[in-house]
């Protein structure tokens, strides 16, 4: 094995993704002070669970417009779902709380500002149910990276703790209180490809003919995404910002299949401002691109760097030289489209 070491976690293995990423990191399990650890709490008060698999997501167009009067801005976003996934159980308890397990989990709130916990009690205010359960996330998302992680496990509630509490709710229900968790929580539960309007809330699927191959290069620390929005608006200030459409050649190129289309005409209006902020992200582009990735951009607000690749050997390829060249902490592969929520299991409280 060289200076990159091919380190699957059980749950990523199990789920068919591959990592590959310095050693060392895995296996940190996190709760919140003065709570239980799921294993410690009392038979008696445990239930059957149910557990969620939802995937991460690169935007391929994400086009901005200027700032609304309510603070957000009306985009174009071209969402694709890629196969890096939190797994989020959810099993009956005697009070809210949330832990996490994962190489990252120590930076994930586990408190009522993590999307998860406002998910289960939205959900329960509007069935008049209490939120007592236990939420584990099993984080293997990098977390604040642009890739959409918060979402994914506010997303997994939601559909976990329908199930958990036989509530049925139509999927146009779940799509909205999504919505009013945050602008790419939808974009969660869908998954697969879907053109984003509105703040980003507002989906349509997009067809998808062919499996795209990525590479990801995971920075050190995350970025605001409210402050990658306020960089925006402080670099496009005085000038004439275009409302944001979908390129038709880009939305072709997803429908086709056809990598080195997409590869061209892969977009990020974010971009610049997640380079303002972090500007030794062109590094990290520019090491990808040596590499031979078909294109790069930056990932939704940052700063999770994203390649594409012809194939799956490829994105290996570019991944193992992303992380020989010390322009990143980690690097992973992942294939796309990948499904959206899903219930992948009952689980043993
Ligand atoms: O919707 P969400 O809570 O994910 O948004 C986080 C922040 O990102 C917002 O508070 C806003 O600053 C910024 N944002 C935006 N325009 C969007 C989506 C998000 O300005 N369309």
């Amino acid at each position: 094995m060289s200076a990159v070491e091919r380190t699957e976690t059980q749950a990523a293995r199990a789920r068919g993704a591959s990592s590959t990423q310095a050693a060392g990191k895995q296996g940190a399990r996190r709760q919140a002070p003065g709570v239980q650890g799921a294993g410690a709490q009392g038979a008696g008060a445990r239930g059957a669970g149910v557990r969620v698999r939802v995937p991460a997501k690169v935007n391929v167009q994400l086009a901005v417009g200027a700032a609304r009067p309510d603070g957000f801005h009306d985009l174009a976003n071209v969402f694709l779902a890629v196969g890096l996934y939190d797994e989020i159980t959810v099993t009956p308890a005697d009070e809210l709380r949330i832990t996490c397990s994962g190489p990252d989990a120590h930076q994930v709130p586990l408190d009522e500002s993590n999307l998860a916990a406002r998910a289960a009690i939205a959900l329960g205010a509007r069935h008049g149910i209490e939120p007592r359960v236990h939420i584990h996330i099993d984080k293997d998302i990098p977390v604040a990276g642009g890739m959409a992680g918060g979402s994914a496990d506010g997303a997994g509630a939601l559909l976990a703790c329908d199930a958990l509490w036989s509530l049925g709710s139509s999927r146009e229900e779940l799509l909205a209180l999504c919505a009013d968790l945050g602008s790419d929580v939808p974009f969660s539960l869908l998954g697969g490809a879907a053109l984003g309007t509105g703040r980003g809330e507002r989906l349509t699927p997009l067809d998808v003919g062919g499996a795209f191959h990525w590479a990801f290069a995971v920075a050190d620390g995350g970025l605001s995404t409210p402050a990658v929005y306020g960089e925006f608006d402080r670099l496009t200030e005085g000038t004439d910002v275009p409302a944001p459409a979908a390129d038709p050649a880009l939305v072709e190129a997803l429908r086709t299949g056809d990598a080195v289309a997409l590869a061209a005409t892969l977009a990020n209006d974010l971009q610049p401002a997640a380079l303002s902020l972090r500007p030794s992200l062109a590094a990290t582009l520019s090491a990808g691109t040596a590499a031979g990735a078909l294109g790069a951009l930056v990932s939704g607000s940052g700063p999770t760097t994203a390649f594409l690749a012809k194939d799956e050997d490829a994105a290996t390829r570019v991944a193992e030289a992303l992380l020989a060249s010390g322009t990143c902490r980690t690097a992973r592969v992942a294939p796309a489209p990948a499904p959206g929520a899903t219930v992948v299991g009952a689980e043993d409280g």
